[in-house]
């Protein structure tokens, strides 16, 4: 039934449609395709032919969890031999995912982000220290770099009592080096015949499996450290959780092995994605210095002059949140997902699915639908996530989080520490974009703008 559903004039024999297509931006290509074809498409490469969906309508139909649930695909796929059965990664039908999943959610909870917040202070403290050395001697600042460290300084010390150092290093810690070669190799997995990948991308997975060595150390030396220390005796973060805790009801408990790739999965999960979230919202608040001033009044308004502000004072920044949100819409960091079929069925009544079949949503055209976004979709404007125009709006139109029983279980975390982070950063700084920069985005499985350095100037009282 693929013949009905519109794809690329041009097909090469064996390649399939990669005219025009570039290896390095796979999603700002399909954006591109997305706009030419409609929202329903499909794209053949190297022998395997993929749909992708945007339109409003079929992806609510697809977030119907009846008939449709996560798929493990493609990229994500690709990231089974360093996350193997972990949360992320894992097969509906592994047991190791309702078992980790019911193990770790309180370690989401209310209670256990209020017990976040502190620690993440202490380490937005060290961003603005670095940021206010940066300001005063008139540099400009590295800020997809910065929003790296802060956050993988973040989880790393809310989940794993763990410091990386990662202010007090001028390059990126090799963790992350690591970790960046890895999510960009199971990217480029996705652009060679499957059969050819061993030859074309020998050297690069020669690099890839010295990363996933070194992640794997990482996390080992990490665990052993405190396994050592005799665990946290109960106080309960994420590690203390996957070492301790067994399951409510059946009384399991994580393999050592499991652990091992649920703790990659969370050091990498955890912060490459609100990074780039960060990096992108403070892009737009440099851009545009009316929302800005909007947004900081906000904060100056609910704030006051709180040294610190407490766990609740930061759902009240409304509007910071909802330039968050919005920069979500326009670059979702994690741009995509993949939905199957669990049952033979018909997609928006239209496209008959055999069980097992998949579709990769495209959030970020998703979000740009002008059915549902306005004739202006490609405006940045928070407005649009007002509490009456979120009401008015159909449900499953904005899905930065994915859908569903998969879906990211660390989205308050995110929405916290990015709206802390703003909201501090905001108090503090007047953000001025260099007058030449215009947006790039890296891709290598999430979204990162290319090169955004920002210059700072303290504002009068702040600290
Ligand atoms: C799953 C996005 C932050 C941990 C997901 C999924 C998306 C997503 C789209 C579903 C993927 C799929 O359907 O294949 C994001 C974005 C974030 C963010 C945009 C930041 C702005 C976080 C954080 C953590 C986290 C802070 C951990 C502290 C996870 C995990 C899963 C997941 C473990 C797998 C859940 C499961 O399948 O049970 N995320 N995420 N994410 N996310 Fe996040």
């Amino acid at each position: 039934e693929l013949h009905r559903i519109p794809r690329p004039p041009y097909r090469l024999p064996l390649l399939g449609d990669v005219v025009g297509a570039s290896r390095s931006t796979p999603m700002q290509d399909s954006l591109r395709y997305a706009r030419r074809l409609g929202p329903i498409f499909r794209r053949r490469a190297f022998g395997n032919e993929f749909v992708f969906v945007w339109g409003a309508g079929l992806a609510a139909d697809l977030a119907d969890e009846e008939r449709f649930a996560k798929h493990v695909g493609l990229g994500v796929a690709n990231l089974r031999p360093v996350a193997g059965d972990g949360l992320f990664t894992a097969y509906n039908h592994e047991p190791n995912w309702q078992l980790a999943h019911d193990v770790l959610a309180p370690g989401f909870s209310r209670e256990a982000m209020a017990g976040y917040h502190v620690m993440m202070l202490d380490v937005a403290a060290r961003l603005t220290d670095h940021w206010d050395r940066a300001g005063a001697a008139g540099r400009t600042v590295d800020v997809p770099g910065d929003m790296t460290k802060l956050t993988l300084e973040t989880i790393a010390r809310t989940g794993f009592g763990h410091d990386f150092g990662s202010f007090e290093r001028s390059r990126p810690h090799p963790f992350v080096t690591a970790m960046v070669g890895t999510l960009t190799y199971a990217q480029r997995l996705n652009t060679v015949p499957a059969p050819l990948a061993p030859w074309l991308l020998r050297g690069a997975s020669r690099r890839n499996t010295a990363d996933i060595d070194h992640l794997n150390r990482t996390v080992d030396d990490l665990v052993r450290a405190r396994r050592a220390a005799g665990g946290r005796g109960g106080t309960g973060d994420l590690l203390d959780r996957m070492l301790e805790t067994a399951h409510p009801e059946t009384g399991e408990r994580l393999s050592p092995e499991n652990v091992r790739r649920q703790v990659i999965t969370f050091l990498v999960a955890g912060h490459e994605t609100t990074s780039g979230a960060l990096s992108f919202a403070l892009h737009y608040l440099a851009q545009h210095p009316g929302i800005a001033a909007r947004a900081r009044a906000e904060v100056d308004r609910v704030w006051g002059d709180t040294e610190a502000p407490g766990y609740e004072q930061v759902a009240k920044l409304r509007y910071v949140r909802r330039v968050l949100d919005e920069s979500l819409r326009l670059w979702p960091t994690a741009p995509a997902f993949a939905r199957e079929a669990r049952t033979d069925t018909v997609l928006g009544g239209a496209y008959p699915m055999r069980r097992g079949a998949w579709a990769l949503v495209l959030a970020g055209m998703l979000h740009r639908d002008p059915q549902v976004w306005g004739p202006d979709a490609e405006e940045f404007d928070p407005d649009r996530f007002d509490a009456k125009a979120v009401r008015s709006r159909a449900p499953h139109t904005f899905k930065p989080f994915g859908t569903g029983a998969r879906a990211c279980i660390g989205r308050q975390f995110a929405l916290h520490e990015a709206t802390l982070v703003l909201g501090l950063l905001l108090r503090r700084y007047e953000l001025r974009p260099e007058p030449e920069y215009r947006l790039r985005v890296t891709e290598r499985l999430t979204l990162m703008p290319e090169g955004l350095r920002l210059r700072l100037e303290r504002r009068a009282g702040s600290g």
